[in-house]
C-alpha cells in the first residue's frame, strides 16, 4: 500500500512514475541502478504488461537486469541495442546545470557508458539530491584492483592542486572485503566536500593510470524529474529551459506497492 511508503520512497516513486511517461513504443531504453531506478523499472514493467508497450531495456547492473526480467521487460545488451533513445537513472547529487555525482550504488561505469550512448538522459530524484555545488556526497572513482593503494596515493597527491575542500580517499568496503564492481574493480570514495571545478576534476581523474572511470556526469543529463512525498513532480529540461509541475496519482499503481509485500 502506498500509505506504508516513507515520504522519501513516495518522492522516488512519483519521480520514476512521471519519467516513464517519456518512454514511447519501440524505444531502446537504458535502465539505471539504485533505489529510485528500481521504482522506474517497476513502473516501466507495469506499462509493458498493461499497455503492451514494446521496448528493449539495457540494464546498467546485474541487479537491474534481474529486476527488469522479473517485471517483464525485454532485456538486451548494449552491444545488441547499439544506441539508445533514452536512459533513466537516479543520482546522488545534481546541480543547476544538471551535472551529477553518481556511483553511490557502485554501478557508475556501466551507468556512464549507457547514458553516454543515449540520445537523452533523464535523472529521477527526490529533492534532497539537489545541490548548489557538487561534492558533499563522496565522489566514487572506479579503480582497477592492481596497485589500488598506489592509485589512491596518486589521486590524493593530485587533489592538493585542485579546488576542493577535502582531500582524503577511502576504499569502499563490502563487510570485511573491498567492494567489487560488476567489472571486477574497486571503488575509491573521494571526500572532497566541495568540488570547485567538476569538469576539470573529471578530466584529471580519468587521466590517471589505474582509474577506470569517475562518478561525475558532466553535460550528459538532459532532464531531471524531481519527486516530492505529496505526489508533486517537477520536470526541468536543461535544453529547453523549461520547468513543469504535475501531480502523480498513487492510487493507479497500488498493485505495484502490494507486489512489494509478496
Ligand atoms: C548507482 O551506482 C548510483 O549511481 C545511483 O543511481 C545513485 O546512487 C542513486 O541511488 P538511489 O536512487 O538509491 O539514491
Amino acid at each position: 500500500m502506498s500509505s506504508e511508503l516513507s515520504p522519501i520512497d513516495k518522492a522516488k516513486f512519483v519521480a520514476a512514475k512521471k519519467a516513464v511517461e517519456f518512454i514511447e513504443d519501440g524505444m531502446r531504453v537504458g535502465l539505471g541502478t539504485g533505489s529510485t531506478a528500481a521504482w522506474m523499472v517497476r513502473c516501466l514493467g507495469e506499462r509493458v504488461r498493461e499497455e503492451g508497450l514494446r521496448i528493449r531495456g539495457v540494464p546498467t547492473s546485474t541487479r537491474t537486469a534481474e529486476l527488469a526480467k522479473q517485471v517483464g521487460i525485454d532485456v538486451v545488451s548494449l552491444d545488441a541495442a547499439k544506441w539508445l533513445d533514452l536512459t533513466i537513472d537516479g543520482a546522488d547529487e545534481f546541480d543547476a546545470d544538471l551535472n551529477l555525482i553518481k556511483g553511490g550504488g557502485g554501478a557508475l561505469l556501466q551507468e556512464k557508458i549507457v547514458a553516454t550512448a543515449s540520445d537523452q538522459m533523464i535523472v529521477i530524484s527526490d529533492v534532497s539530491k539537489e545541490v548548489e555545488k557538487l561534492g558533499a556526497f563522496p565522489l566514487p572513482v572506479e579503480v582497477i584492483p592492481f596497485g589500488w593503494q598506489t592509485t589512491q596515493a596518486l589521486i590524493e597527491e593530485t587533489l592538493v592542486s585542485l579546488d576542493v575542500l577535502g582531500r582524503s580517499a577511502s576504499l569502499r568496503m563490502n563487510g570485511d572485503s573491498p567492494y567489487v564492481t560488476d567489472e571486477g574493480n574497486h571503488i575509491l570514495d573521494l571526500h572532497l566536500k566541495r568540488i570547485g571545478d567538476a569538469r576539470q576534476m573529471a578530466m584529471v581523474l580519468n587521466q590517471m593510470p589505474g582509474v577506470v572511470e569517475n562518478g561525475l556526469f558532466i553535460d550528459i543529463c538532459d532532464r531531471v524529474v524531481i519527486g516530492y512525498g505529496d505526489g508533486r513532480v517537477e520536470v526541468r529540461d536543461i535544453n529547453a529551459g523549461t520547468i513543469e509541475e504535475n501531480m502523480v496519482d498513487f492510487v493507479e499503481s497500488e498493485n505495484l506497492f502490494s507486489d512489494l509485500n509478496d
